[in-house]
């Protein structure tokens, strides 16, 4: 919990001065130090400052970084960590020429993850999922939000959500969780989408606020999923129970799904492939996060968002994961950096920014992680590399060499 970590090569602060995210310009922003020094206490930065003048006290712990490379934690802000099975079959189909959508129509897709989820036990998904969880920190990721969505039922749901509040419980990554219920509709309710939504709305939201299993709401807001309508039902209940909406917006199609979470305060909206220029300029008046998914345009050969002109309008954008089986069976945040500067026009500075700082105001916990600064919760992670932009450019291998978590060093 007491740490003093020197000989730090470049220290990547992502510094904000109290600020929830950054937009524009700012994000390229690193506010890196040379040269330096932190000093941990009771898992809270203390202390930031040059290596030959900021010694450490007595009785300390200290880790010597020989000239390496420290960054914030990652913030995986949008994943679908708690599943069971998994879809290779679907991968195979679609370097046949099948399209994602094809595929779910078909019966496979979100359902076929389903069916596996829901005979699961719990302490299979648990260690499933812990599992996932501990090589997701492996790779630098401290803070992870994670969604149900794969039992769309009452019962799979809540077992789903009980993993999650047992892994938030026992997990050293810091856990944030998510209501995804409205992810598809369920065989049950095949051709009774609206008793679906209303057993969302009657029956799950108020048991989930009750017992404070999740902090925020989501929904796939899609074509042949949850329209418009039955999002903003979704949404609107889930505010009187004070969970916090996100959405799935405009993944597939665009027809105004991220402008209906700015209308309700989406803390943030997320996939974006295919927004528009009009729907743009309605984030830019708002306070929600754009949450861009390398990966799932990657892996399904869908268009990227359009990260450039989400930068470039002043609209805070965050990257994720997406972890899932279906759409981006990847959990590594340096890989989304790789993709976001090759793929997405944004430079390392920005993806940097974008996978700590803006994740974590996606989550609404830019005051307790995403950046290195006094106060902060000691999140940071040790690459073994020279200067910061190598993690990005030498893609596919795990640069991390030692992660710290709330000043601890992980063993793993
Ligand atoms: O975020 N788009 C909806 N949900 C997931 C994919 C789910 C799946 O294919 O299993 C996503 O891409
Ligand atoms: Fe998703």
């Amino acid at each position: 919990m007491n740490l003093f970590i020197t000989n730090i090569g470049q220290l990547v602060t992502v510094a904000s001065n109290g600020k929830r995210c950054k937009t524009g310009k700012q994000m390229r922003e690193l506010h890196i130090l040379e040269n330096a020094a932190l000093l941990i206490e009771n898992g809270i930065i203390k202390k930031i400052g040059n290596a030959n003048e900021l010694k450490p006290v007595e009785d300390i712990d200290v880790v010597d970084v020989e000239g390496k490379v420290v960054l914030p934690g990652f913030v995986d802000s949008h994943t679908h960590t708690v599943f069971a099975g998994s879809r290779e079959h679907e991968f195979a189909m679609r370097a046949e020429g099948k399209t994602y959508q094809e595929i779910a129509e078909a019966g496979g897709g979100i359902l076929s993850t389903m069916n596996a989820t829901r005979e699961a036990s719990k302490r299979d998904l648990y260690r499933l999922a812990e599992r996932r969880l501990t090589d997701m920190l492996r790779h630098g990721t401290t803070t992870i939000e994670i969604k149900s969505g794969y039992g769309l039922s009452p019962e799979a749901e809540m077992k789903i959500l009980e993993v999650m509040n047992d892994l938030k419980r026992d997990h050293y990554a810091t856990l944030v969780t998510t209501f995804l219920g409205a992810h598809a509709f369920p065989p049950e309710y095949k051709n009774d989408h609206n008793g679906y939504v209303e057993k969302i709305c009657n029956y799950m939201l108020p048991y989930i606020a009750e017992r404070n299993l999740a902090m925020f709401v989501d929904v796939f807001c899609e074509k042949g999923y949850f329209d418009l309508h039955q999002t903003e039902q979704i949404i609107l209940e889930a505010k009187t129970h004070g969970l916090i909406p996100k959405l799935h917006a405009d993944q597939l199609s665009s027809f105004g799904a991220a402008e209906l979470g700015a209308k309700h305060n989406a803390i943030s909206v997320d996939h974006l492939e295919q927004l528009t220029d009009a729907s743009i300029e309605v984030l830019k008046n708002s306070q929600t996060v754009a949450t861009v998914l390398p990966a799932a345009s990657f892996f399904l050969n869908h268009p990227y968002a359009p990260a450039r002109k989400i930068i470039d309008a002043g609209i805070p954008l965050a990257i994720a994961t997406d972890f899932n089986p279906g759409s981006a069976m990847c959990y590594s945040m340096q890989i989304m950096l790789t993709i976001a500067c090759t793929q997405m026009h944004m430079t390392p500075e920005e993806a940097i920014t974008a996978a700590t700082l803006n994740g974590a105001a996606a989550l609404g916990l830019s005051q307790e992680v995403g950046s290195i600064e006094v106060g902060k919760q000691a999140d940071v992670v040790v690459y073994d590399v020279k200067d910061y932009r190598y993690i990005p450019y030498h893609f596919g291998v795990n640069h991390v060499w030692k992660v710290v978590k709330n000043g601890v060093v992980l063993e793993f």
